[in-house]
């Protein structure tokens, strides 16, 4: 394993490697210290409770020194395009950045958002691969335009721990937010899903589509792990029979650079995409999940997410877990 940057550049037996690892570290059964004597730089682009606090928990915990920097706030605002006459607002190269930052630590996590601006850039997630570009040194990706891998892997062991190893029939249920959101997790969250072989249905309103690359790879891993995957429109029957229930709102591809046509459209959509005690009573008892931070009563309910089923908090929990996983493997 040199990066973790995305759930399919991994086999199945090493994302089940990577949770089993996992597990020993939450039952305390594994008290390896890999990092001993090492430091890790934490890059964050954009704000942050889960990833910042348990990498730098989970960091300290395999004895390591978590270093942290946020460009534009504690670091130089960063330049990640080659040839750009820097002449505006940005003082330093991520070239010269991550070449001077790997000298000092063992591995770099990156996060950094889409900026919702242009599609078919940020789709290609343009500074996580110039970080990897321009590092020798381990990159791991703490939620990137298009992925959010230590989450993913967070939501398949919480799945696992709650409901056993068996394919469980998993709903990917878009979600109303006043503005729009990346794309992330959903997209990690319906890719694992499908690594894993659980039969996956995504409900979405017209316009939400995933893309459309990404969702051709979501169907193979499906189909060669003995898993499913559908799409609907259909909010309500989306919910019924299902034993996971996983809201995430995200934003219209199609709405790229008109961050403003997307607000208009989904005001249309609020009253609907809404996890309500209604929806869950259609599914198999199923838990709740969703990655936080959430907006209560616009997400999902208070009796929903306040409920026994709800499982948000053990998701969180498992960051911290699988993330330890991640860096014992790279690093050991
Ligand atoms: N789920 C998640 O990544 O949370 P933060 O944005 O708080 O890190």
């Amino acid at each position: 394993m040199q990066n973790f940057l995305i759930t399919s550049d991994f086999r199945r037996s090493q994302i089940e490697d990577l949770l089993a690892s996992a597990a020993a570290f939450k039952d305390g059964a594994n008290e390896l210290k890999p990092l001993a004597g090492r430091s890790v730089a934490l890059v964050f682009f954009n704000p942050s409770l889960r990833t910042r606090a348990s990498m730098q928990v989970g960091i300290y915990e395999l004895g390591g020194n978590p270093v942290i920097l946020e460009p534009g706030g504690t670091s130089w605002t960063l330049e990640h395009r080659e040839g750009v006459v820097m002449d505006g607002d940005k003082t330093e190269h991520l070239k010269e950045f991550v070449r001077v930052l790997e000298r000092y630590v063992s591995a770099i996590g990156v996060r950094t958002f889409a900026e919702l601006k242009d599609w078919e850039t940020e789709r290609t997630d343009p500074i996580l691969n110039a970080f990897v570009e321009h590092s020798t040194k381990p990159i791991i990706n703490l939620e990137s335009a298009m992925h959010h891998p230590c989450q993913s892997m967070a939501d398949m062991m919480t799945i696992r721990e709650k409901l056993g190893p068996e394919k469980k029939k998993v709903l990917l249920t878009w979600a109303w937010h006043p503005k729009p959101l990346p794309m992330a997790v959903p997209n990690s969250f319906a890719l694992a899903s499908a690594q894993f072989g659980h039969d996956l249905r995504i409900a979405h309103p017209d316009g939400y589509a995933l893309d459309e690359e990404l969702a051709e790879q979501i169907k193979g891993h499906a189909t060669a792990n003995g898993g499913s995957v559908e799409f609907t429109n259909d909010v309500e029957a989306a919910f019924d029979g299902v034993d996971v229930v996983y809201a995430k709102s995200w934003g219209s591809k199609d709405c790229y650079g008109n961050v403003d046509k997307d607000i208009a459209f989904r005001l249309g959509l609020r009253k609907d995409w809404i996890v309500d005690q209604a929806k869950m009573a259609r599914t198999n008892d199923a838990i709740f999940m969703h990655c936080l931070p959430v907006r209560r009563n616009v997400i999902v309910t208070d009796s929903v997410i306040d409920s026994p089923k709800s499982v948000v908090i053990d998701q969180a929990e498992n960051r911290l877990h699988v993330q330890k996983a991640v860096l014992t493997e790279l690093l050991k």
